[in-house]
């Protein structure tokens, strides 16, 4: 996973819904491969966006890798529900499941990948145990349940750490919450292969296209 591409994977929270179509268009135009769904369920955390339906409706509007960040309590109840409405890849986070090796196990035999999801106030280590059973890792870069908030570098700390063990198990190794075209920077280099933008890319200043393509540039390049 190591030599794996970098991927910017857009996060439709920030995009116009009224023509999200035309929005993950664009970002499709700039090469765009993969979409991140920020389902939210005003328990979990405290903000509400959508379910299985609008991931189905997506599914009819694109064939980018789906992955379903499902904000959720009880997530269990509706793996299934969003894997059939479209999702390529599902990401949990541990606290929300009953047993997350359970979890992981019923993700991958509906026959999507899947991921577990760190918060800021979790240590990296607690997704040891499930390395073999897990396909992703996304570290939150900001407390779960909005856009547009700043990005927080401590919780890159324990990475190093855990980087060879991700390597071994080839996880794709993901972070979401703040990035920009300044942020990305000081992600670079560090073992992460996909970089969530929500506001960064769809936003006022440009196109959601123009915006991933400055993204995955610096991305790659690093300037
Ligand atoms: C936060 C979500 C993120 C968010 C990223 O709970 O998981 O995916 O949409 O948005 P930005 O890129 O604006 O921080
Ligand atoms: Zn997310």
């Amino acid at each position: 996973m190591s030599n794996a591409k970098l991927q910017i994977s857009p996060s439709v929270l920030s995009a116009d819904f009224s023509r999200l179509g035309e929005q993950i268009a664009s970002v499709v135009e700039s090469g765009g491969e993969v979409l991140h769904l920020d389902v939210m369920d005003g328990h979990y955390v405290p903000n509400l966006t959508f379910g299985p339906l609008l991931v189905k409706a997506i599914r009819k509007m694109t064939d980018m890798i789906l992955e379903a960040h499902l904000m959720i309590s009880e997530p269990d109840k509706y793996i299934d529900d969003f894997i059939k409405a479209g999702a390529d890849i599902v990401l949990v986070h541990p606290s929300t499941c009953a047993s997350v090796s359970e979890t992981l196990k019923h993700i991958r035999a509906l026959g999507a990948k899947a991921g577990l999801v760190v918060n800021p106030d979790e240590k990296l280590t607690i997704v040891e145990p499930y390395l073999g059973e897990m396909d992703q890792l996304l570290i939150m870069s900001v407390v779960p349940g909005f856009g547009g908030q700043s990005f927080m570098p401590e919780v890159l700390d324990d990475l190093p750490g855990l980087r060879p063990a991700l390597e071994d198990y080839h996880i794709l190794v993901e972070i979401d919450g703040g990035i920009n075209k300044s942020t990305i920077k000081s992600v670079l280099n560090q073992g992460i292969h996909r970089f969530v933008a929500g506001s960064a890319v769809f936003n006022k200043q440009a196109s959601p296209g123009e915006n991933f393509t400055l993204l995955q540039n610096l991305a790659i390049t690093g300037k």
